[in-house]
């Protein structure tokens, strides 16, 4: 068993560190650092008498001095996790000369080599592998960094802060300081080196004052960095007009690197993204790739205030800045796409993830609220949980309490908490005070795991034009939760006339018709009963508009309401989600058709839907697009009381194709009309057109239609942009076409020496289907990793092949002889020993091991064993996933 860190246990540091000065001299194999802290005892700790700790893992100590003497052996004590030194009850200046490895360092954390260049990673607990510290984000100090490094080698070396001094030592190499003016965390340091170049432009901020803003990359991605640097501007922009929040540095800098653990990350003034995250250009990029990119680098640069001005107490309250922040780059993306039905669509897709992968999580083994009461590794924190549904949780407190006094929280929160480490009460607190609304039971979403759901029963009673409407919650018990308390949920009610029209939503007693429209109720107890007067046909109900609480609705509606819906419902979000729930249960009955051997049409009603989108003049593409799209196979799965992913695949094939072949005509025209003409631009506009007419012809394809595969074939060649391209290159892929090895080797040939491109195709091979007399994609994706462009120490290419092949092509994953689990205990254990953050992401593809049918079941059990017992070898990062799989469920 793994050692648990409980949130309760937490307690004030018992030294703080008021200056650090650290001096680098730096070589890949060997970096020598020299760190010098100011350090005084804690007035506010619990424990004077207690020693200094800092935490050191993989560092070499080579003396440590205490006020300019150095200390012995017998002084101090060291070990695998530190240094102790006892009796520093007064402010005292502590001096340590330390080693480390870059060149060594395979798990991207600390200070790491990158190629030729140096980067760092200090969050979470990072920094404790560059030197000795109290690496704990309530420890506030203000660094001078001294980086000195060969001309040759590092000719750009970056840090926190303004660059105050530079200049060449005798022995040849250059020396150059810089000066973090605002205390942080340690987490939040950075240091770059190597042969980097920019992309600059100054800045106007609000303010008057006049910013620089630079991009580093190496030399070959320069022309991937415009985005970046008009992503960054915009950014600054929106949090000044936005939110009232100016950037407080003189400078700020973005560095992109092709080695790194998860997206970004925002130290302090100097932001280090991975590449895809922060790179484009057409031939390199997707309409998905850039808007994703503007969401990071809004991400990041919102953190200057959500995460570093105001930052954590403790790692419990990692969403206070991660759920708060992509709420903002939420917010962000939806502001600049502008037009409403744009931003709906970016809601939708939102939505989507958070289904796909959070209500997945938290019906899993690792199910934990937004603030975990304990972990072993808190890597393992980095969660959909904590990050969107995080967002989510604060989301609804915007609905809840109105734009307006939601910003008057904001502002308190910000003007309260600058400068000062603090927990998810600080943002609740501030809320309470602008709105003086009790937020306590509000606080269960911070507290309780798992998915709530919320059912809806109807009674109508036509001669009174009454309709009562009870709401039930009820939440699933997740690990160490076996009960729950009822959620505050924002709870969104809309009527639809047979027309489609909105109805006032009048409660009984009520003098007046309120206006038409929807009306804003609350849950607040385990059964809530409504009742609605006034009205003169049955309404059909548009429940939880926008999406207004992170539930599972049961509205009770049949298949023709659902199907109405789809076809009227004014609000967006709720269109989207009809047709989506049609699409969803039409696999379900397919699946059951297969599984029962009992061939069945599918539904003319979900046809017919389908059919109603793609011709309404009124919907924007890229609406079409995401309404007509088929839902993911794991998406399905995951309703299913026993899992066969096969038995899936099929039903899924089955549906796609009879939509092809029912609207193919309509599917046919539509990729004609969506022809995008000119100079490539990613604009909402275009990227709709293009997301549909790719839609239009996947389907056309999957109906067989010869025209489509010359159009996918020709799209491919002639295509002027990586949306098109990629596109038509994954449809090929799909498919049984013969063609499809030329084309793919064709790609290969032509992105060998991009990674952002090898990575995708990558994907496209890993998420492929395999058909009758082709070998099963197992085979495929292991011949992969012995390719020369697939490294098991890059996490990109980690990504892109072996957890897209174990988490998105369920039927060729799950094979019945286990032979992909095998595969899978074989790469985690691989992967364990070089990089621990990345083998844990890659061991969470078999959490949901219980859900399957038995057979599968059993020998993902086998697979999950294989891997305990290696305990001995095992990271503490991995050791806690499969400990917690293996778990008792409750
Ligand atoms: N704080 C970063 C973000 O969300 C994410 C992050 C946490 C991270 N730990 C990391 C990124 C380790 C890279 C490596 O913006
Ligand atoms: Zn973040």
């Amino acid at each position: 068993m793994g050692k648990t860190i409980h949130r309760g246990d937490y307690r004030a540091p018992s030294h703080l560190v008021e200056t650090i000065r650290l001096e680098f001299d730096l070589d890949a194999d060997e970096t020598l650092v020299k760190s010098t802290l100011e350090v005084r005892p804690n007035p506010e700790s619990a424990d004077p008498s207690a020693p200094l700790f800092l935490n050191g893992e993989d560092v070499k100590l080579v003396s440590v001095a205490l006020d300019g003497r150095e200390l012995h052996e017998g002084e101090y004590t060291l070990d695998a996790h530190g240094l102790t030194i006892p009796g520093v009850t007064a402010p005292a200046s502590v001096e340590i000369r330390s080693t480390f490895s870059p060149k060594a360092n395979t798990a991207l954390s600390g200070i790491y080599a990158s190629g030729a260049n140096l980067m760092s990673q200090c969050e979470a607990q990072g920094f404790r592998r560059i030197t000795f510290f109290p690496d704990r984000p309530d420890v506030l100090s203000r660094y001078t960094t001294v980086i000195r490094g060969s001309t040759e080698t590092y000719p750009v070396m970056l840090s926190n802060g303004n660059l105050t001094t530079e200049r060449m030592l005798d022995d040849g190499r250059r020396e150059v300081t810089y000066v973090d003016p605002f205390p942080k965390p340690c987490y939040l340091f950075a240091l770059v080196a190597g042969r980097l170049v920019s992309r600059a432009s100054k800045f106007d901020l609000k303010d008057g004052r006049t910013v620089d803003l630079s991009v580093w990359v190496d030399p070959q991605d320069l022309d991937k960095t415009e985005h970046t640097l008009e992503s960054l501007k915009r950014a600054i922009r929106w949090d000044e007009e936005r939110w009232g929040l100016e950037l407080d540095l003189k400078d700020f800098k973005i560095v992109a690197t092709n080695d790194f653990n998860f997206g970004a990350m925002e130290n302090k003034g100097l932001n280090i993204f991975n590449a895809r995250c922060a790179l484009a250009n057409p031939a390199v990029a997707t309409d998905a790739d850039y808007e994703r990119i503007e969401g990071v680098v809004g991400h990041e640069y919102f953190h200057n205030w959500t995460g570093d001005r105001v930052t954590l107490r403790d790692w419990f309250q990692l969403t206070l800045k991660e759920g708060l922040t992509v709420f903002r780059d939420q917010e962000f993306t939806a502001d600049m796409l502008g037009e409403p039905s744009a931003r709906a669509v970016k809601r939708i897709r939102d939505v989507e993830y958070l289904r796909a992968a959070q209500f997945v999580e938290d019906a899993g083994p690792m199910s934990h609220p937004i603030r975990p009461e304990s972990y072993q590794n808190i890597n393992n924190f980095y969660t959909v949980t904590v990050y969107e549904k995080g967002a989510e949780v604060i989301r609804m407190l915007q609905t809840l309490l109105g734009r307006e006094v939601f910003r008057k929280g904001f502002d308190r929160y910000i003007a309260v908490n600058d400068g000062h480490a603090v927990t998810c009460e600080a943002f609740l607190k501030a809320m309470e005070e602008a709105s003086g609304r009790d937020l306590s039971q509000f606080a269960n979403w911070y507290a309780q795991s798992g998915t709530p759901r919320v059912t809806v029963r109807t009674s109508w009673d036509a001669a009174a034009g009454r309709l009562t409407l009870t709401a039930e919650q009820t939440t699933p018990a997740t690990p160490g939760q076996p009960v729950k308390r009822p959620f505050l949920i924002p709870f969104p009610v809309a009527f639809l006339s047979a027309a489609g029209e909105e109805l006032p939503v009048r409660l009984a007693g009520e003098a007046d018709d309120p206006l038409p429209g929807t009306r804003m109720f609350e849950l607040t107890e385990e059964r809530t009963t409504f009742v609605f007067e006034g009205l003169a046909e049955k309404p059909v109900l548009s429940l939880n508009r926008g999406f207004a609480a992170p539930v599972i609705l049961d509205a009770g509606l049949n298949d023709e309401e659902t199907a109405f819906l789809a076809a009227n419902d004014p609000d967006p979000f709720n269109r989207w989600n009809a047709m989506n729930r049609l699409l969803i249960d039409a696999v379900h009955a397919q699946t059951r058709a297969k599984l029962l051997r009992q061939p069945e049409e599918v539904s003319p009603l979900v046809i017919g839907a389908a059919a109603q989108i793609l011709k309404n003049p009124t919907l924007s593409p890229a609406f079409k697009a995401v309404a007509l799209a088929m839902p993911g196979e794991k998406l399905v799965a995951e309703e299913d009381p026993l899992i066969d992913p096969h038995a899936v695949h099929a039903g899924w094939v089955a549906v796609r194709q009879a939509l092809g072949e029912k609207n193919l005509s309509a599917f046919l025209e539509t990729a004609a009309e969506m022809v995008v003409e000119g100079p490539y631009e990613p604009t909402p506009e275009k990227a709709g057109r293009r997301a549909l007419r790719n839609l239009a012809l996947g389907y056309a394809h999957a109906a067989g239609s010869p025209r489509a595969a010359i159009m996918i074939k020709d799209q491919f060649h002639e295509a002027t942009n990586l949306t098109d391209r990629l596109a038509a290159l994954q449809m090929m892929a799909n498919s049984q076409t013969p063609a499809k090895q030329d084309m793919e080797v064709e790609a290969l040939k032509a992105w060998y020496n991009e990674p952002l491109l090898i990575n995708k195709w990558l994907t496209i091979q890993a998420t492929s289907p395999s058909f009758p007399g082709e070998p099963p994609v197992l085979e495929r994706v292991k011949e992969l990793t012995r390719c020369p462009f697939f490294s098991m120490k890059n996490p990109n290419n980690v990504y892109a092949l072996l957890c897209a092949f174990f988490q998105q092509n369920p039927s060729e994953f799950h094979l019945a002889d286990g032979s992909g689990y095998a595969f899978w205990a074989e790469m985690v254990l691989e992967l364990n020993r070089i990089n621990p953050q990345v083998a844990a992401r890659a061991a969470r593809a078999l959490d949901q091991w219980r859900r399957y049918t038995p057979a599968l079941s059993r020998r993902m059990h086998e697979a999950l064993l294989s891997v305990e017992a290696k305990k001995s070898e095992l990271s503490p990062n991995v050791a806690e996933i499969i400990e917690k799989a293996l778990a008792n469920p409750l």
